[in-house]
């Protein structure tokens, strides 16, 4: 079986994606799977990359980068055979050359033009078959808000608050002021409906900080959500697909602790280092209320029709009320990220993890 492993990308999440990727690289079962390293530039050019985990991983704190470099690869242009393997070429010189011949995508991507969608809808078009979500559900979760309408029409509580669009604020900053003054306490949390990592969220505890806020939001995103913040523990729950006709899988849930000197889980915070962060796996919180995340975590997956993988990030509030905060379609992925952490503790090792992704998809 080969396996095409596709990361990078063009999202603020680029170089959270190589790092995914190399810890990728380093544990998957090599005797069991060929892999083939596919790199998109944070231009959105395919390129074939180094498959040697130790050229992506972080070094002195910056996350790598995939270079244009590389051999550019061009994707099959006919739909594959029946059962058949899938031809990808390649450009030296000027002239078209067979690169590899692939099973399936693992599609490492986070963020916008990967996590979203539209690689899902290219894979669907070509017939490669590919780990985790297909088109709609990543395009769901990747959009805050849309995933709220869907979960909030299941019955399953997500924190309040409003979208606002860009131009809406241009136009009338000063009305979605007042009905959030009237209509939501403080603090809020301002963030782009269609980001990822916490890039361009802010924690907002004076309404003379919001017009800063949703600057940084709209920086990365026309369509941002002012959420009141939600008191309670910062709780995750991995989720994998289960056999056919079978609920999903979900993980005892892990929890996030963030000391006093942070505002919040932020990006420096998720990645580099900054502030005190511990991840307790499993969180400890009463039994009932573990199972109680599972069962939100599973029906989540149901209701948004996930596939594959999922890690649904809930609060566990302090009158026992579980409100989702958000759902990733492909959560962080290395050795030390949490969802593989999760596995771990459930008996599944990451490499067994990425074996079990890659069988799934496979089908
Ligand atoms: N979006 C990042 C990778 C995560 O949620 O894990
Ligand atoms: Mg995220």
């Amino acid at each position: 079986t080969t396996v095409a492993l596709l990361f990078g990308g063009r999202s603020g999440e680029h170089g959270i994606s190589c790092v995914t990727a190399g810890g990728i690289l380093a544990a998957i079962d090599r005797d069991r799977f060929d892999v083939l390293a596919i790199g998109i530039t944070r231009e959105g050019a395919w390129v074939h990359v180094s498959d040697d985990p130790s050229d992506w991983t972080l070094v002195d704190g910056r996350a790598p980068e995939v270079a244009s470099e590389g051999a550019e690869v061009l994707l099959p242009s006919t739909r594959r055979q029946p059962g058949g393997r899938s031809e990808l070429r390649t450009v030296v010189e000027g002239a078209v050359r067979p690169l590899a011949e692939i099973d399936v995508v693992f599609p490492v991507l986070h963020g916008t033009y990967g996590e979203d969608g539209t690689v899902q809808g290219l894979l669907e078009l070509l017939d490669i078959p590919y780990v985790g979500s297909g088109v709609l559900a990543s395009a769901t979760c990747m959009d805050k808000a849309a995933t709220k309408q869907s979960l909030g029409a299941a019955g399953i509580e997500c924190a309040p608050g409003i979208t606002v669009h860009e131009d809406r604020w241009a136009a009338g900053a000063g009305e979605v002021m007042d009905h959030l003054e009237r209509h939501h306490p403080l603090p809020w949390f301002v963030k782009p409906a269609r980001g990822g990592s916490s890039l361009g969220v802010s924690r907002v505890s004076d309404p003379a900080e919001l017009e800063a806020a949703m600057k940084t939001a709209f920086a990365e995103d026309p369509k941002v959500l002012i959420e009141e913040s939600v008191i309670g523990r910062e709780v995750e729950c991995g989720v994998l697909q289960g056999g056919d006709g079978f609920e999903a899988r979900t993980t005892v849930p892990g929890e996030v602790r963030v000391g006093e000197d942070l505002d919040f889980y932020d990006y420096e915070a998720k990645y580099f280092g900054k502030g005190t962060v511990s991840i307790d796996v499993p969180a400890s919180l009463p039994d009932a209320q573990l199972e109680e995340v599972r069962e939100v975590a599973a029906r989540a997956f149901s209701v948004l029709g996930l596939e594959g993988l999922a890690r649904v990030d809930v609060f566990v509030t302090d009158d026992h009320r579980v409100v989702v905060n958000e759902v990733n379609t492909m959560p962080g992925f290395t050795p030390y990220s949490m969802f593989p952490v999760l596995w771990q503790n459930m008996g599944l090792s990451y490499a067994d993890l990425i074996t079990d992704l890659v069988e799934q998809a496979r089908g």
